[in-house]
């Protein structure tokens, strides 16, 4: 991809409502690094009073595309924010003058869903693992359990999260463990709660029902639907099947879907009628539900809403 040249400066549209003044951002600890760039846990003064947030801000030498993509990921959070969804992480401002392009959002102080579970058992297990979530710290640490009453309501919470999302026509495109964060709840009542998160890949495909991407580089295979993997085409569909792969995260506490299989394999292994065999701790009901999700034409898949009524049946019937 093109670098960009050094004298070369793109003035980022601003937003009067969101753009903060830099000096009020503090940032600490990096807790994430992609290609595009990183996220800092930090502080944004409001007023004077701290409040805490994550940092999103591209690399040195950033390219052109990736800006537009940080920007479109911008733009993606603060149309959802006209009607903020519980389930969503929210953004919570930008800094576009004098200095890198800053995007605030809400903090969840849990990191994502697939390290949160890798490092933890159901609560029946020993609880004694060995973890390294912090890079460089190596300990051995006791971690709470999870109940699977814990399990059912974080696959309710990113349900409902993308439920709302098909209903304003937003497909995500990377639904994935690791593109969900925990969260406290919002009473300081020691509860948990899944986030939505990084819209990096999301689109608003308004009128049209897909989106076809065209020249788009490296893409999740192990999450894409059939119709993704052939033809680059993504809907809300294609959202659900990637919705069933994380159910499969979510039961295998977060074990890499398809294990033995290589990524270039993967089209292959489905056409040949193959899907992951059911998770440890997914009972029949629930893989029943995966299993759905993975319906090789999509218009047999269910909606996020049937989705949202079966994880409700399954919550009653506690299993
Ligand atoms: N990693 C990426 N985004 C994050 C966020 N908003 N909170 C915590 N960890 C993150």
């Amino acid at each position: 991809s093109t670098k960009i040249n050094r004298e070369v400066r793109y003035v980022i549209p601003s937003c009067p409502v969101l753009e903060v003044d830099r000096k009020r951002v503090q940032m600490f600890r990096l807790l994430g690094e992609g290609a595009f760039g990183s996220v800092h846990s930090g502080q944004l003064l409001v007023g004077n009073k701290p409040k805490d947030v994550a940092v999103k801000m591209l690399k040195r030498n950033y390219s052109e595309e990736e800006l537009v993509a940080l920007f479109k990921e911008m733009e993606i959070m603060k149309l959802m924010s006209r009607n903020p969804h519980p389930n969503i992480i929210k953004l919570v401002g930008i800094s576009t003058r004098n200095g890198p392009f800053l995007l605030l959002v809400e903090l969840a102080h849990h990191g994502n869903l697939r390290d949160f579970l890798k490092y933890r058992c159901l609560s029946d297990r020993v609880a004694l693992q060995y973890h390294n979530l912090h890079p460089g710290t190596k300990q051995m640490q006791y971690l709470p359990c999870v109940s699977g009453q814990l399990l059912l309501q974080f696959a309710t919470d990113v349900a409902s999260a993308l439920d709302f999302m098909a209903s304003i026509k937003i497909v995500h495109r990377d639904v994935a463990a690791r593109n969900i964060l925990v969260a406290n709840g919002d009473n300081n009542d020691g509860s948990l709660v899944a986030k939505v998160a990084d819209f990096g890949l999301t689109r608003n495909v308004q009128d049209k029902d897909y989106y076809r991407v065209i020249n788009e580089g490296k893409l999740p295979v192990k999450w894409l639907a059939p119709e993704c993997l052939r033809s680059r085409v993504f809907s809300t569909e294609s959202d659900v099947w990637a919705y069933g792969i994380l159910l499969f995260e979510i039961y295998s506490f977060g074990e890499l879907p398809y294990p033995g299989v290589s990524p270039g394999d993967i089209l292959g292994h489905l056409e040949s009628g193959k899907v992951n065999s059911r998770p440890k701790f997914a009972g029949e009901p629930m893989y029943q539900l995966m299993r759905q999700c993975w319906s090789w034409d999509p218009k047999l898949r269910p909606g996020f809403r049937e989705i949202l009524n079966r994880l409700e049946e399954m919550r009653t019937a506690g299993n």
